[in-house]
């Protein structure tokens, strides 16, 4: 019995890699476009990083996390999403001496024990943008404005964006008065997890997942209506960008987001497939309290996270078609030991020249390397022998209709650099 992958982790094969390495390459190309750079965090971070950052009422910390004692006896946890990371780098490695604000993204695999289904695994990929330094709303309009590039040049042309805004340390309070005022007459009715969080972080309990304690939170106020004139006016701010951007969007009071780093703008979006998965494809919003919760200057964020198997899952069901990489340009097949070596030579060269050149490995017969070659999806194969090599030429065949083109050895590999 062989030990199998653990339970929500997905081996990633060779034959559908290149469907991730085309959403890669939209990624990197968009985030070029829109100025944004790369950054590569570590995958596991000390704990309190994510207690702090992320929130120790949340579902994340409380539990989500992979969490564990090194050899030295310090607690690690597997990032079990990015935005914290990002902002313990731009503390740790002075990035605020940068020109502000600092642009950038990541798209790396996280890490959550959750209760695996379509859409939801334990190890997922994310990519990621974090603009940080940036106060203002036209932050929040840019990191939209991208995540709709992205949507739309990858085909989903279907996806819907849901706004909303949840204040700031100026009008939270008064907020979050008025929702325990609201929720205290139901508290005794709800999950022990909300009984915890009503007095912690209220605002958490409208993020609850069970049934009984969605039926009491029904009609609960919502932040949008206790903005202070600040976060009003920053809402209307982005209201108005998005416009001018032609971005369509729904202001969706219920959305509060399950990590406790936000203030202000927070934003989803749904897609028609992933939507039946009750979840969202990309989350995001504003975090203006990060960085100093992290030890770092009072400095503003804003960012957004996609689920990357989220986005296959999406564009399975849309049918949109990504193209399949053509295989080797040319496959050389050997008839015997004076062929092999001639090969070797010939392969080298054709590699050198940047051609995508294979041969045998596994001394196998003329026929089995000829099957090989086509399960490679070779698009010419060239039979090496004793006559070829005697004479000096080769029959170049193309793979696709059986044509054949006589050509001298020497000139293989200059006849693929031609581009054929
Ligand atoms: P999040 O909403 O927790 O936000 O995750 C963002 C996206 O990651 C989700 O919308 C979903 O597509 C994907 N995702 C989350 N959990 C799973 C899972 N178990 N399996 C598959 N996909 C999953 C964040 O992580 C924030 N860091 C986003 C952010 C960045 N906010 C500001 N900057």
């Amino acid at each position: 019995m062989y030990v199998q992958a653990p339970k929500g982790t997905q081996d990633i094969l060779p034959s559908e890699i290149y469907r991730w390495h085309y959403i890669e390459s939209l990624i990197r190309e968009l985030c070029l476009i829109y100025g944004y750079n790369e950054i590569r965090l570590p995958l596991f971070e000390h704990t309190e990083l994510f207690t702090r950052g992320v929130g120790e009422t949340t579902d994340i910390v409380q539990k989500e996390m992979y969490t564990f004692d090194d050899k030295a006896g310090r607690s690690l946890t597997l990032r079990p999403e990015g935005t914290a990371g990002a902002a313990r780098a731009y503390i740790e490695n002075g990035l605020s001496s940068m020109a502000l604000p600092l642009k950038i993204y990541y798209y790396g695999p996280m890490y959550r024990y959750e209760n695996v289904q379509r859409g939801r695994y334990r190890e997922f990929w994310q990519f990621g943008c974090e603009v940080i330094g940036s106060q203002g709303p036209e932050a929040d309009v840019e990191l939209i404005a991208l995540l709709s590039a992205l949507f739309s040049r990858i085909g989903l042309a279907k996806t819907d964006l849901r706004i909303n805004s949840i204040g700031c340390r100026a009008c939270r309070p008064v907020y979050h008065e008025k929702l325990m005022t609201f929720l205290e007459p139901k508290i005794g009715r709800m999950c022990p997890d909300c009984r915890d969080r009503f007095t912690r972080n209220p605002l958490r309990i409208l993020d609850c997942k069970q049934e009984r304690c969605a039926e009491e939170i029904a009609g609960a106020p919502t932040s949008l209506d206790h903005l202070c004139p600040a976060c009003a006016a920053h809402f209307e701010g982005l209201k108005d960008g998005l416009s001018i951007l032609s971005i369509p969007y729904k202001v969706d009071k219920s959305i509060v987001r399950g990590l406790d780093y936000y203030t202000r703008t927070v934003f989803e979006f749904y897609s028609e497939n992933i939507k039946s998965l009750g979840a969202a494809i990309c989350g995001g919003g504003r975090y203006d309290g990060l960085i100093g919760l992290c030890g770092g200057p009072d400095t503003p964020g804003a960012g957004f996270s996609v689920g990357v198997e989220r986005l296959f899952i999406e564009l399975g069901e849309t049918g949109t078609v990504i193209p399949k990489p053509k295989g080797a340009d040319v496959f050389i097949v050997t008839a015997g030991d004076r062929a092999k070596a001639v090969a070797a030579r010939l392969v080298s060269e054709l590699r050198k020249n940047g051609v995508s050149a294979c041969m045998d490995l596994n001394g196998r017969s003329v026929k089995a390397q000829m099957k090989y070659a086509d399960k490679l999806n070779a698009s010419y194969t060239a039979v090496i022998g004793d006559d070829e090599i005697d004479g000096g030429g080769v029959a170049l065949r193309k793979m696709d209709d059986g044509a054949e083109t006589a050509i001298s050895l020497d000139d293989l590999s200059t006849y693929f650099k031609k581009g054929r």
